[in-house]
């Protein structure tokens, strides 16, 4: 059996976060690249990806990370007047990203397979309801990818949003061969210290375990998930099945590919 790398692309490295809905493209292109390197390697990959200014501006005008909102509170915008609009409006920004993502695998001869959690998965957090073996069958001949999306919940909530992070955690477990995790981040080579406007030498830490402490930046003005401290606790809860999770700066092809490979790298490598 080959062995599998499981890989998160943040949304802030393949979105520009500051404006809705404009994709990174030549980031999308050299990670896609990379992808076919590993493949080339002998790794299956399964691709989760992130929203970015996709999913996480009107994700957050409309609290949908909160479920169905009784309240009147909202400013409507141009295009969406309710929160059940902005649920069908979000999960289509994010179909429109996956295509640019798929578009750029196919494109390097990457046989790409695209399972929108709003199709299969249920719940939020990394305890959600989805069935792992049987969505992803068929990742030893295809590259799969998955992505954060909104997903219907029980009861009152309706509906929630589920992380790319919690995804990765499931599909670590549940895949057979999952060797490690590797998160490609945008911005920082890993986990800092202290927030990267206040960055001296040294302040990467290249080992982290959970009990050390950092000053992580989570933007919650556009972030409606839980930014590098959601990154870190699940890692973590991955690193204790004995998978290795890292870390890197996804701006840097050859990081990327080196994490994938299990080489030495610049970033941080997550234990238990
Ligand atoms: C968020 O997914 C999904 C939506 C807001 C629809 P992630 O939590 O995986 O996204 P990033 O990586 O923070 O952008």
């Amino acid at each position: 059996m080959r062995d599998c790398v499981v890989i998160k692309w943040g949304g802030s490295l393949i979105t520009d976060k500051e404006k809705m809905c404009i994709p990174d493209m030549d980031t999308i292109s050299s990670l896609s690249v990379v992808m076919k390197q590993c493949v080339d390697e002998g790794l299956d990959i399964i691709l989760v990806h992130g929203a970015g200014s996709f999913g996480h501006l009107r994700a957050k005008h409309w609290r949908l990370n909160e479920g169905l909102l009784d309240t009147e509170d909202f400013t409507n915008q141009s295009d969406c007047s309710s929160q059940k609009e902005a649920v069908s409006i979000v999960r289509n920004e994010m179909l429109t990203l996956n295509k640019f993502i798929y578009d750029s695998l196919e494109f390097n001869g990457l046989k790409t397979s695209v399972k929108p959690p709003h199709n299969w998965a249920r719940n939020t957090g990394s305890g959600f309801d989805g069935d792992i073996s049987k969505v992803f069958f068929d990742y030893q001949d295809s590259l799969c990818v998955t992505f954060g999306d909104v997903v219907d919940c029980d009861g009152v909530k309706s509906f929630g949003i589920l992380s790319g992070d919690d995804l990765v955690v499931r599909i670590c477990k549940e895949i057979p061969n999952v060797k490690r995790l590797v998160f490609a981040i945008g911005g920082v080579d890993g986990i800092l210290r202290r927030p990267p406007e206040d960055l001296k030498d040294d302040d990467l830490i290249e080992l982290w375990s959970p009990n050390m402490k950092f000053e992580g930046l989570h933007n919650t003005e556009i972030d409606v998930t839980g930014g590098i401290g959601l990154k870190a606790a699940r890692g973590a809860e991955v690193a204790k099945m004995g998978i290795e999770v890292l870390i890197v700066n996804g701006s840097y092809p050859q990081r990327v590919f080196d994490a994938c490979n299990g080489k030495e790298v610049l970033g941080t490598k997550i234990v238990a």
